[in-house]
């Protein structure tokens, strides 16, 4: 019997909703909230009142679109964490009310386990590889620089961390630098397909291990810019591009040094991306030169399963239907997890 899972997906400032039949994708809708987008980062008051005004009408859409029914649906997934506690709050508490008023179970879902099952999510008549395992996931998203390694569907072990930033903070908040808004990641990405990326070096951190560091980058970025900004006030006007490029070229160079190193490390070669960042078109390419110089089996996630979406809550939850993963209402939202 095929399993329906409707999944809430609620952590920062998109409020996504998906329906699944088994591994399958019926619908996935997203919200996004632009409301943070003057502030320069998700401002959480605004965040969660956002999500408590979009959950209803993008739950009916997901239902609607996926031609289901609600009696259809066989259990409630949602993001428990990390994220803003206040966002995560709106998902649960919907959630909860949901599964109850359904009498169906309840599953909650780790955020980043999610993104990194993003790469096994299937579309209806779409062919598409998925990774075996043991797979080696960088992810990559605003709050999050990871890398993983996926033993099973449901069994990861973190092999490197940020000590500090995440690659999408150091995107971000050198994009706010230069006066972009936020989320600045695609915006920079656009802007670097015209730039030379060896226009401007900035310097690479060197941290230990698998580990990353990225808030060294984003502070000798803001003084660089200082400088130049002294003798001509036009500075970034001018050098927009190149400075985008630069800017992008060395993130993209720290974070697939590490992968190179956490591969010759493990011994594996099933690599992957995931995450907000993964959409990065410098990382995207870069990525795939390497991987067939060291030839390794890839996988680039599909544009839409790269930043946040309840898809991938939706597939994490079908693994842990399939062995009895529920949780109880008195569960709560985790800021960390
Ligand atoms: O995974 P995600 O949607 O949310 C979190 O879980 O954090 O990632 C959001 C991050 C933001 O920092 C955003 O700037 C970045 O992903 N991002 C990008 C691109 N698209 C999104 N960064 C660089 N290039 C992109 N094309
Ligand atoms: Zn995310």
């Amino acid at each position: 019997m095929a399993v329906t899972i409707l999944a809430i997906e609620s952590s920062c400032d998109d409020t996504s909703v998906a329906v699944l039949k088994d591994d399958c994708v019926l619908s996935n809708l997203i919200a996004n909230q632009e409301i943070h987008m003057s502030y320069g980062g998700v401002v959480p008051e605004l965040a969660s009142r956002a999500h408590q005004a979009n959950i209803v009408p993008v739950t009916h859409q997901a239902v609607m679109r996926a031609g289901i029914k609600n009696e259809d649906i066989d259990a409630v997934a949602f993001t428990r964490g990390p994220g803003l506690l206040g966002s995560l709050l709106v998902g649960t508490s919907f959630a909860k009310g949901f599964a109850l008023a359904l009498g169906i179970p309840l599953i909650e879902v780790n955020h980043l386990q999610a993104h990194v099952l993003a790469h096994f999510i299937l579309e209806k008549d779409k062919e598409k590889r998925i990774p075996a395992f043991p797979f080696l996931c960088l992810l990559v998203s605003g709050g999050h620089t990871r890398i993983i390694v996926m033993k099973s569907h449901l069994e990861m072990e973190v092999i490197g961390n940020t000590i500090d930033d995440a690659a999408g903070e150091a995107f971000d908040k050198c994009g706010k630098v230069m006066g972009f808004t936020y989320p600045a990641g695609p915006i920079i990405d656009k802007l670097a397909k015209e730039g030379n990326r060896n226009a401007f070096k900035f310097a690479k951190p060197s941290v230990k291990g698998l580990d990353f560091s990225f808030s060294g980058l984003k502070t000798s970025f803001l003084y660089f810019l200082r400088d130049r900004l002294k003798e001509d006030p036009d500075f970034i006007e001018k050098n927009k591009a190149d400075l985008c490029a630069s800017l992008q070229h060395v993130i993209v160079s720290i974070l697939i040094s590490k992968l190179v190193k956490a591969s010759a490390f493990s011994g594996i070669k099933e690599i992957g991306i995931a995450g907000g960042v993964s959409a990065n078109s410098g990382l995207r390419e870069e990525i795939k030169l390497e991987a067939e110089k060291r030839n390794w089996n890839l996988f680039i996630p599909e544009f839409r399963y790269t930043t946040d979406n309840a898809a991938m809550i939706g597939i994490t939850a079908y693994y842990k239907y399939l062995k009895g993963e529920f949780c109880g209402h008195e569960i709560t939202p985790l800021a960390r997890y």
